[in-house]
């Protein structure tokens, strides 16, 4: 493969994405009109891997990040070229630095609709559509059907059972991750006849909080464990992004004024990433585009 490329008059190289000031990946995101902030990026580069395409004198044309769970699985994400440089190789050229480094692993991804094209020409396959669900909060929730169980506050002890029951609905085991996101999270736990049956973390992000991971055994637990959250940020900016299109989960968000802002597809390459089963634990939020 080639280890560097010519893109206009620029000869580009793979750094590794913590040789670079974190100004310049922030300026990445605000080029494409993402909302990561500086914080966002620093969580990043500390929970996964990435490289950032660089000329000679250190100016960033693009970035792209791979987050590995367990043994053989990794998560892709903040595929980006710069605007004026994109539809010049560029993207896919940085793909093909991150699936060399991925190895056997197998992969999955949220594409958006410009970066599609290029995924499905690289061999992965769409598995579902996210809905990115966003606004400000109601400062009164839709009511929900009585709460079988109770929620609390994660204790430091816990972090193992929700990673078990987290690995159950996400496919790998992202214990890891999970630790690291609790650090910058407030969690709350669903418990019923002694045993925890879903979680959900909520963290600042970008504009406002993200509300996610969010595992569940249904949709009526996701949305009151989801609504712990929201209750806590009334008229404040929150993002959810699901997998449900429609039923009681997504009819909740769209209630509590999170509207649907974009999709993207979640696409994977080797073994197939979404195993949804009756009466399993399912991921009703993801921790975010990047990782899953
Ligand atoms: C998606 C993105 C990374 C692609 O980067 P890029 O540098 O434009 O990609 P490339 O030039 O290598 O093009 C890759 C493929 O995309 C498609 N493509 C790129 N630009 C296109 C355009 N203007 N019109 C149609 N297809 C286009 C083509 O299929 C191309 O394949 P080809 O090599 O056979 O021509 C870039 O558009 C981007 O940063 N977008 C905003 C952020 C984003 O959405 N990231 C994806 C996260 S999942």
């Amino acid at each position: 493969m080639q280890q560097s490329m010519h893109l206009k008059s620029f000869e580009l190289f793979a750094h590794d994405i913590n040789d670079v000031d974190v100004k310049l990946l922030h300026a990445l995101t605000i080029a494409v009109r993402w909302p990561h902030r500086q914080k966002d990026w620093e969580f990043l580069r500390r929970v996964g891997h990435g490289i950032v395409a660089v000329d000679g004198i250190g100016r960033v044309f693009g970035s792209a990040m791979w987050f590995p769970q367990g043994d053989d699985f990794a998560s892709i994400g903040l595929v980006i070229t710069t605007p004026r440089t994109q539809a010049q190789g560029g993207g896919r050229w940085l793909m093909a630095q991150v699936l060399e480094r991925c190895g056997q692993r197998n992969l999955a991804l949220n594409a958006t609709h410009a970066a599609y094209p290029l995924y499905v020409s690289l061999g992965f396959t769409s598995e579902a559509v996210v809905y990115m669900r966003q606004g400000q909060t109601q400062h009164t929730l839709p009511p929900l059907p009585e709460l079988e169980g109770e929620l609390t506050a994660l204790t430091g002890d816990q972090l193992a059972e929700i990673a078990a029951l987290d690995a159950r609905a996400f496919g790998a085991n992202r214990a890891q991750l999970l630790a690291s996101l609790s650090g910058v999270s407030s969690t709350v736990v669903l418990s019923r006849g002694g045993k925890i049956a879903g979680y959900s973390m909520c963290r600042e992000f970008g504009r406002g909080h993200q509300i996610g991971p969010t595992i569940a055994l249904n949709e009526q637990d996701a949305a009151h464990l989801t609504a712990a959250h929201l209750k806590a940020l009334p008229g404040r900016f929150a993002r959810v992004d699901t997998r449900e299109r429609d039923g009681m989960f997504a009819e909740f968000l769209e209630n509590s004024g999170l509207a649907v802002a974009e999709t993207v597809t979640t696409m994977s390459k080797g073994r197939r990433f979404l195993n949804r089963e009756a009466n399993q634990p399912w991921v009703y939020g993801l921790a975010g585009h990047a990782v899953g």
